[in-house]
């Protein structure tokens, strides 16, 4: 390997910018150059690139977002476009590829490996923690500490004016940052896709809660519940059959994807950068790297898109607990 591409792609998150600073700057240790790949797979496909040395990734460790820029790359998803992102790879030099994001960034690289025996390694970079083969995505841990700091801020105006609050927190197909975020901002329910609650046990504990003398409420819902309703029909459906309760609802949407990445994801980030280089290096392939009980280890792309991540059934009995 002589000259490593990297790129980020799919929904952005804190800790990226770290990641390509780890791996620019990994590439410049083992004396290889890096290049930079403009909007993940869509600048692959249009030649977009620029060499990256050490200093041009200086003071972005703790910036949010992406300098590389980020896209969803429909051109990608067809043999026509892949074969343009190869030829301007082979063009270039670039003889590996590490790819950051989420399932769609893997499954694009995995598809890119399949089809030109390209030796790709991704890096899994979503707030929603949905990869399996890591316990940690980069930039869930600093979406977990913005959710419940804005959660913080919501109590304040909910138990001031003794009101329900229903927060919206992101999570598409998975319940982490509500199931975490809600334990820790002291939510008195939490509604994860993961776990149908059901409407009837949602107005029982809203019930008792008012009963047991609680002044405000908090009920964190992650965007792919499967309650059946939305957010906004919810608050009707509770105004509707609790009229004891003022209710108000918050979505609190791309700010989550946002921000400086905390301490966690910046060390997170430059421990997988590290090794997926060093796995590029080592003749390895179609691995994402991943963290696991505090170690960095390899699962195959396949697993990792494949696989599924369980949410951990003891939070929800603490939260059920801690809401008593
Ligand atoms: O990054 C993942 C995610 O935050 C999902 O939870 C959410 O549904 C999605 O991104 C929204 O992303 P976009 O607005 O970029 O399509």
């Amino acid at each position: 390997i002589k000259k490593v591409g990297v790129l980020t792609s799919g929904g952005d998150s804190p800790g990226m910018n770290a990641a390509i600073r780890s791996v620019v700057r990994t590439c410049a240790y083992h004396n290889i150059e890096c290049i930079g790949i403009y909007r993940g797979y869509q600048g692959m496909i249009e030649g977009d690139f620029k060499e990256m040395g050490p200093r041009s990734v200086n003071n972005i460790v703790n910036k949010g977002g992406t300098v590389l820029k980020s896209a969803r790359s429909l051109e990608f998803r067809t043999p026509e476009g892949r074969k343009k992102a190869h030829d301007h790879l082979v063009k270039a030099g670039i003889d590996a590829l590490v790819v950051i994001g989420g399932d769609g960034t893997f499954t694009g690289g995995m598809i890119f490996n399949a089809e030109f025996d390209f030796p790709v390694m991704g890096i899994p970079g979503t707030i929603d923690n949905d990869i399996f083969g890591t316990s940690h995505t980069l930039g869930y841990d600093t979406a977990l500490n913005t959710v419940v700091e804005v959660i913080d801020k919501i109590r304040d105006t909910a138990s001031s004016h003794n009101r329900l609050f229903f927060v919206e927190v992101m999570g598409r197909d998975a319940g982490h940052i509500a199931l975490n975020a809600g334990i820790g901002a002291g939510a008195e329910e939490i509604l994860i896709p993961e776990e149908n609650l059901g409407l009837d046990r949602l107005l029982e504990s809203l019930q008792k809660s008012k009963a047991s003398g609680k002044s405000s409420s908090i009920v964190v819902i992650a965007e792919g519940d499967k309650i059946g309703k939305n957010v906004f029909e919810l608050k009707d459906y509770v105004e509707a059959n609790l009229p004891e309760y003022d209710v108000r609802v918050s979505v609190l949407g791309h700010m989550q994807r946002g921000g400086s990445p905390s301490c966690f994801d910046r060390v997170l980030a430059s421990r997988l950068g590290v090794k997926a280089v060093e796995s590029l290096l080592e003749g390895k392939s179609n691995y994402m790297v991943g963290l696991q009980n505090d170690t960095v280890v390899l699962t195959p792309l396949e697993q990792a898109i494949k696989g599924k991540t369980e949410i951990d059934r003891e939070l929800l009995r603490v939260s059920d607990i801690m809401s008593t």
